[in-house]
């Protein structure tokens, strides 16, 4: 495909994926017997924790005439609703009960299901798998399964037993899920939108080189010495030789941004994501794991303070950007720093075409790619 020099224009669809783990809700905040309220990609859900403390999600609306279940009583093993006290199985959905039925009424209790959704918990959150639009007759049909488990963390060095601390932050973004990700991985925003007397000024900004490669449903920035305005980087240099410090970033459809940093023995990993909450917000979600800075007293808390600063700055960010995007505007994304905006449209169009046709996906990218901008 030929690149054009002029800008392109590019207005983004905010269609959100199915088919996919998302996280819910931080892990710690869902206790066990209770019930909680989450929204992904607009399907209203109730969140909570069996007896044992196993996740699990069901549709916020009961099957009988929609009473959002998060009203409803939960005994550790089945939730029932306010209204008529129906109780469905947590887990699988399935109607455990109907209280006003007679003896002599045989409706078939156990063949109606409250809208159910494979839940796991995975490093500090509770995942929730949204499948392809439920068929006609949900109502009388058990879930879908998960084709593989929720995402994880890359983490290092496990099979010596050797420890990790995880920590996570969240803020929520009043824009779209293509926004929140576009402005994930954009390059170009970091000398003015992150500017900080103890981090860089705009005049830090200098040229970079970038190598990309394609991976299954998303791309990679080639292993590189991180640069030197990279936060877990300034850290680490203190006790690794600079050179000896390799990153590695990942994006992956629909939403999953995974960096990793290694130093010889020493690891930060990180897997941020971009959530569809509704079509004009979404929430960023930044769970880190590292095995460095174990012996340094304010490693972790500084780190946590450094990406507080940052993801607040993006949210902040994108709450103005919203003013500007209420009425519609025209927008362009321009090479190189947009492009990696437009690998991530181009494979989320491959990915819904291959979905399509049945045929395999497209990938955008065919071969490695060097990219240059300056920040
Ligand atoms: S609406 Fe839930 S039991 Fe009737
Ligand atoms: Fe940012």
């Amino acid at each position: 495909m030929p690149e054009l020099d002029s800008p392109q224009r590019q207005a983004p669809d905010s269609l959100m994926l199915t088919g996919f783990w998302y996280r819910a809700l931080p892990a710690d905040r869902v206790q066990r017997n209770q019930l909680h309220k989450a929204v992904l990609l607009e399907i209203p859900l109730v969140v909570g924790r069996d007896r044992a403390g196993r996740p699990f999600a069901l549709r916020d609306a009961c099957p009988h005439r929609g009473m959002p279940l998060h009203c409803g009583k939960f005994d550790g093993k089945n939730v029932e609703c306010s209204y008529h006290g129906w109780a469905f199985n947590a887990h699988n959905g399935q109607c455990q009960l109907i209280p006003s039925l007679t003896p002599d009424q045989n409706l078939k209790v156990d063949r109606i299901y409250a809208g159910s959704y494979p839940c796991e918990e995975q490093d500090g959150f509770v995942w929730v798998y949204i499948p392809e639009p439920a068929p006609q007759g949900a109502g009388f049909s058990a879930r879908e399964e998960a084709p593989e488990p929720a995402p994880l963390i890359e983490k290092f060095g496990e099979t010596s037993g050797e420890k990790y601390k995880l920590a996570y932050l969240t803020a929520d973004m009043p824009v779209s899920i293509d926004h929140g990700i576009i402005g994930l991985m954009d390059p170009a925003h970091g000398p003015f939108v992150h500017q900080a007397w103890w981090w860089r000024s705009r005049h830090s900004i200098h040229e970079k080189t970038k190598n990309f490669e394609p991976i299954p449903n998303g791309f990679r920035m080639s292993a590189h010495t991180p640069s030197s305005n990279s936060a877990p980087y300034k850290l680490l240099r203190l006790y690794a030789a600079a050179d000896s410090i390799t990153t590695t970033i990942d994006f992956v459809l629909p939403n999953l941004r995974r960096e990793t940093i290694r130093a010889g023995k020493y690891w930060f990993s990180s897997l941020t994501t971009v959530t569809p909450i509704t079509r004009n917000q979404c929430r960023i979600d930044v769970v880190a794991a590292w095995n460095i800075f174990r012996w340094m007293p304010f490693g972790p808390e500084l780190l946590k303070f450094v990406f507080t600063k940052f993801v607040e700055q993006d949210r902040r960010t994108m709450e103005l950007q919203a003013e500007g995007l209420k009425h519609n505007p025209h927008l362009m994304l321009i090479d190189d720093a947009d492009r990696p905006a437009k690998w991530y449209f181009q494979l989320k169009a491959a990915y819904l075409e291959a979905k399509r046709t049945g045929a395999a996906m497209k990938h955008p990218l065919s071969a490695p790619v060097t990219l240059k901008w300056r920040s």
